[in-house]
């Protein structure tokens, strides 16, 4: 790509208008226009995070990839948030199961948003989900019920997996809940043939509360949207629902994540991104103990999970919060 820009000078947005229209004409990126492509996003994300390059701008700029960024192309549908938000149910099925449009003047950039990073990020989650309950199913022997909380479940993709594959242990119970009352419809009518170890509720995250202690509580692709008050107060009351023997995963998106640039241009899809450090603070502040802590990632390092594991020194943190004026003061 030559763009022509120096550093420095001030932002001229026909250059790149011209460089999209050529993009979009020859059908999307090809496997050798992805380095110069990845040059280019970077080049206008840093732009934009200067404010060199207004929000109009870039809705100029998106214009001018025409039915490239129609409903009928992923980045599209991520762009165009037809749901009301970003990292809707739709969206997530549709990396699931590596959608690719039909329309052959498209396909290119279909083809392009599944290599990324961050797609892959998100199908590895979905099989760190699945090897977590299998590992729940191997490591309580006995009839103990193994009551599961899917917090802000969406396609339930994953699920469907876990009991399509051997994860029929009558043990395991699956409550799911989602703001979305359109993607718990789709995760219900999926996951219709195991309606007697999942159920679904629609249900805010942050008002959830139920008398169930959950032996696993996961919720991936929510957190990343909570600034750190938000996300506080959520791990808090989830605390409050796990079982003393139980475990909770947290889902959140690291810095190592490749793909920003793409996602924030292309698609307006912003997260707070987190490292290992961050996640461990916001343990902390809720007053978890460092030993119950662990972080895991999927194969790509994109995805980050904070695990924390119930044990004396959280329980201990319990006894100090029921004890305090408000139940969700945070300690520390
Ligand atoms: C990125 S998807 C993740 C879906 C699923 N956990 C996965 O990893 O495949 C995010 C989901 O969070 C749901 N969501 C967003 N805010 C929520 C909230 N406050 N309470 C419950 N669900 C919420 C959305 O409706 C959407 O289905």
């Amino acid at each position: 790509m030559h763009l022509l820009v120096k550093p420095g000078a001030a932002f001229r947005l026909d250059p790149h208008l011209d460089y999209i229209k050529k993009m979009v004409a020859q059908g999307g990126p090809e496997p050798r226009h992805y380095a110069s492509f990845e040059r280019w996003l970077t080049y206008v994300a840093m732009e934009l995070r200067t404010e060199r390059m207004t929000k109009e701008e870039l809705h100029m700029l998106h214009e001018a990839f025409g039915r490239a960024l129609s409903l009928e192309t992923n980045q599209g549908l991520g762009l165009r948030k037809p749901h009301g938000y970003p990292g809707d149910y739709e969206i997530i099925d549709r990396i699931y199961r590596e959608h690719i449009t039909d329309d052959p003047h498209l396909r290119n950039w279909d083809l392009y948003f599944h290599t990324q990073a961050a797609p892959r990020a998100v199908r590895n989650r979905k099989a760190y989900f699945i090897d977590l309950l299998h590992a729940l199913v191997a490591s309580v022997p006995g009839t103990d019920s193994l009551p599961v909380l899917n917090v802000a479940s969406g396609p339930a993709r994953d699920l469907f997996e876990f009991f399509q594959g051997n994860g029929r242990d009558p043990r395991v119970t699956v409550e799911c809940i989602d703001a979305d009352p359109k993607a718990i419809a789709y995760a219900e009518a999926l996951c219709a043939p195991y309606h007697d170890r999942a159920t679904f509720h629609e249900a805010n995250a942050l008002r959830f509360t139920s008398d169930v202690r959950y032996r696993l509580i996961w919720s991936a692709g929510l957190f990343d949207y909570f600034g750190d008050k938000g996300f506080i107060f959520l791990l808090e009351r989830l605390l409050a629902m796990l079982d003393d023997e139980g475990e909770l995963v947290i889902g959140n998106f690291s810095r190592k994540n490749t793909t920003r640039d793409y996602m924030e241009v292309i698609g307006e899809w912003d997260l707070y991104y987190r490292d290992e450090d961050a996640l461990r603070a916001l343990a902390r502040s809720c007053g978890v103990a460092d030993e119950d802590v662990r972080i895991g990632q999927e194969p790509e390092g994109v995805n980050l999970f904070l695990h924390i594991k119930r044990g004396h020194s959280f329980l201990r943190m319990q006894a100090r919060l029921n004890g305090a004026s408000h139940p969700f003061r945070y300690a520390g």
